[in-house]
């Protein structure tokens, strides 16, 4: 069974993708400057004998039998670190101020650099061909990676895709999965109220946009719990509130900062529409003028129903302890969602949360990858591929 031979050769290489995690940690990059990550991860594939090209500017994209007639599948692992402090004392800290591994996209590379190796030693067995996709650029500073490899075409000739997520609120042992949204849609949101300022004993003359930037934070929270039904789930949350700047002023403008998550399109819709109703209506209440001004950022990501149900028995067939549904989808974002919108595809979360403590989250400065999830990442993934190359079935090409 190909899996199980797969599955044999993953601790072969394990002291040394652990080293290679830690040396990308101690020097990470932010998006679409991962010249360095890059160098390392071309350096690996060109070991095992990989033909591979670059991919938007500081990606990579490898494949292991390229042109073999058979599907190709593609996995997915993120390069890029946040514009953050590391607050940890590792030996292998962050060598950079304000940058930092701590969404541990340096375990997700080795994981793949580890899938690479393996998938080389058995390339003759392989029925089909393993598209390896090193992207740039997840945490979207300067925009999506993943955005920027679909349209060089990256996904020309594939069947499906993968990817994964360590999540430190999962328990350690557990792989979570599930068919549908996973990760939601988000919409950041700048509103400025508009009103007249003037003295602060004379509301009368004035138009104050506080008053009518408090009843805006408390109107907004009906648009979710009054505008969807039971089946509707989403988020909006208002982050941000700066108006006045001293005791006896009545401030002319205030401003409300905050995002909005949703998980399916319809929902999307209907959230934009009483959001923009309830700015309108507020503003007509108390005779100022509200704008917004909204970003659009990573859609919803859906996983496919056969690709989700390939990754629970991947990785219950990998002799993961917990594989579930549970906790999806998540709130966050994710621009995988883009290879997911052209490819059918699933992406999955390795639990990471050690039992008894309180293990620091993605994108808190005391976050770091746990190591022992290299072996688990690699084990699933390879098992996926196993799974979906079964049979050999022709190529689909999903426009
Ligand atoms: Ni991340």
């Amino acid at each position: 069974m190909l899996a199980k031979a797969l599955w044999a050769d993953v601790e072969t290489h394990s002291e040394e993708l652990t080293g290679i995690r830690r040396d990308i940690h101690k020097h990470p990059e932010l998006g679409f400057e991962e010249v360095r990550t890059q160098a390392k991860v071309a350096d690996w594939l060109s070991r095992f004998e990989y033909t591979f090209r670059p991919s938007a500017g500081t990606g990579l994209v490898a494949d292991l039998n390229p042109g073999h007639p058979g599907p190709t599948i593609a996995l997915r692992a993120d390069l890029d670190a946040l514009p953050m402090p590391e607050r940890t004392n590792l030996p292998y800290r962050s060598v950079h101020d304000g940058r930092a591994h701590k969404c541990g996209h340096d375990g997700h590379t080795a994981i793949m650099m580890g899938v690479a190796a393996v998938l080389a030693g058995h390339r003759e067995r392989i029925p089909g061909n393993v598209r390896l996709l090193f992207q740039p650029a997840e945490e979207g500073v300067r925009g999506g990676g993943a955005k920027v490899m679909v349209e060089e075409g990256v996904l020309e000739g594939v069947a499906e895709a993968y990817g994964l997520h360590n999540w430190p609120g999962f328990a350690k042992g557990s792989v979570h999965v599930r068919p549908g949204p996973v990760m939601a849609q988000v919409h950041t949101f700048h509103v400025t109220v508009k009103g007249r300022g003037g003295h602060a004993s004379q509301p009368q003359v004035c138009r104050d946009p506080i008053v009518a930037g408090a009843h805006l934070v408390t109107a907004l929270q009906t648009v979710v719990s009054r505008g969807l039904g039971y089946d509707g789930g989403g988020v909006v949350s208002v982050c941000h509130f700066d108006a006045g700047h001293t005791h006896n002023v009545i401030p002319s403008q205030a401003r409300l900062t905050g995002t909005i998550r949703t998980f399916a399109e319809a929902d999307t819709q209907r959230v934009l529409e009483r959001f923009r109703e309830v700015l309108d209506g507020t503003g007509a209440m108390f005779g100022v003028t509200v704008d917004l001004d909204l970003e659009v950022g990573y859609p919803v990501l859906n996983n496919a129903t056969d690709c989700a149900m390939a990754v629970a028995r991947a990785a219950t067939a990998a002799g993961v302890r917990e594989v579930t549904e549970r906790g999806l989808p998540l709130g966050a974002s994710e621009d995988f969602a883009y290879f997911a919108q052209v490819v059918p595809g699933a992406y999955f979360f390795l639990g990471a949360g050690i039992a008894g403590e309180d293990t620091p989250g993605c994108h808190h400065p005391d976050f770091d990858f746990d190591d022992d999830l290299i072996g688990v990442g690699m084990r699933v993934f390879l098992g996926v591929v196993a799974d979906r190359l079964a049979g050999a079935r022709p190529a689909r090409n999903a426009a």
